[in-house]
């Protein structure tokens, strides 16, 4: 058995688990700073790092006292060190190192995006013997508010990137299309739901899949479509866009609608390219033999429901992540980390916060 803690700053939860042989959660705490970033509409760098800071310690020991263990009793401490936010990320590890060093516990450094296509793997400890084994290889999707990337995953340790966005993340454009509907802050929950009164027919929004073989992204003029459709085509004045409009001009009803036929593009775009991919592959004989996804947006209904039926279309098992495991978590961190520790990897105490990923080119 197998018991690493997991630690997770990289933007604004703070967030430690304990997870078993690299499946089972046994505690999995977040502390989420949405109540302190909500009014200034987007996570503002230095409140978080400070409040990362406040929330840190007692967060872990509240990991390991749900988890009904100590620090003693830890195989190893594994942190996500990239990419993130530098400040939030710095606390994290920092603390990492501390526990690592001082109880003298291997210390393994993951990449959180890497890490979000492990939380499908993830079960709470009373639903131990269903934890999914996905079959290789595999196409997994990360759809995040930094990230929309797509993967060739050669086995639970190797991957490669096929695709990505070439503008905004799917959880980016989200958010700001919240914003511009009026909605609060973090935007694709709330957009999510409210879609749910609209009819995603009423406006036809673009949906942009790049050319024939493409599986990157773009999600920057669904984001301008809808901007023009709710504020109205602007006027200049001087260098400066005037618009005639706001949502506050909108019927709730108008808005339920441009907020259902945002979701309706943003979802078929991310299904459209899911099955590009794996057309592409087949046709390059390392068809997948499942699909795998994670990262905030796979906590979207729409986009849940698709992937299940594009799996049933394509017979491909679909590994979506329980909804607790799809927004910022540690337990996918130290579930992931496990995949490291039986290679016996390990990182020292000069482990560096790193800001931009690696892409996971190399795989970890
Ligand atoms: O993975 P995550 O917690 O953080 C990053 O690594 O970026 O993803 C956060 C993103 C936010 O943009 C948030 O609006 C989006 O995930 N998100 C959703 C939903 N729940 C969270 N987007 C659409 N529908 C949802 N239900
Ligand atoms: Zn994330």
């Amino acid at each position: 058995m197998t018991l690493i803690l997991g630690i997770e700053s990289s933007c604004d939860e703070t967030a430690a688990a304990v997870v078993r042989d690299g499946r089972v959660v046994l505690s999995n705490i977040v502390a989420s700073q949405h109540d302190l970033h909500g009014q200034y509409g987007g996570v503002v760098p230095e409140i978080a790092s400070r409040a990362h800071l406040e929330r840190i310690s007692p967060v872990i020991t509240e990991a390991l006292d749900q988890a009904n263990t100590d620090i003693s009793r830890l195989d190893a401490v594994a942190v996500g060190n990239r990419p993130g936010l530098i400040g939030s990320l710095l606390v994290g590890v920092s603390a990492a190192k501390a526990i690592a060093w001082s109880a003298n516990k291997p210390l393994i450094g993951v990449d959180h995006v890497r890490a979000h296509l492990h939380a499908a793997m993830l079960v709470p400890a009373d639903q131990a013997q269903q934890a999914p084994a996905p079959t290789f290889p595999a196409l997994g999707l990360v759809v995040s508010g930094g990230h929309t990337n797509l993967y060739l995953l050669h086995d639970q340790g190797r991957a490669d990137l096929i695709g990505k966005t070439i503008d905004d993340a799917a959880g980016e454009a989200y958010d700001k299309a919240a914003v511009l509907l009026g909605l609060g802050f973090p935007g694709g929950p709330a957009l999510d739901r409210f879609s749910k009164h609209g009819d995603p027919k009423s406006h036809k929004l673009p949906r942009s899949t790049l050319a024939p073989d493409s599986l990157d992204f773009s999600f920057s003029g669904l984001k301008t479509a809808l901007l023009y459709s709710v504020r109205g085509k602007p006027t200049r004045r001087g260098k400066r866009a005037v618009f005639t409009r706001s949502h506050e001009d909108l019927t709730e009803q108008q808005r339920a609608d441009l907020a259902a036929a945002f979701q309706a593009s943003v979802v078929e775009v991310i299904t459209l390219k899911l099955e590009r991919a794996y057309k592409k592959l087949a046709a390059e004989a390392q068809a997948p033999r499942s699909l795998i996804i994670g990262g905030g947006v796979s906590a979207n209904s729409l986009l849940r429901e698709r992937a299940i039926k594009l799996g049933k279309r394509l017979d491909l098992p679909v590994h979506i992540p329980a909804l607790s495991y799809c927004v910022d978590n540690a337990a996918m961190i130290a579930g992931y980390a496990h995949t490291r520790y039986t290679a016996s990897e390990r990182d020292g105490l000069d482990l560096a916060a790193v800001a931009v990923g690696t892409d996971m080119a190399a795989g970890r």
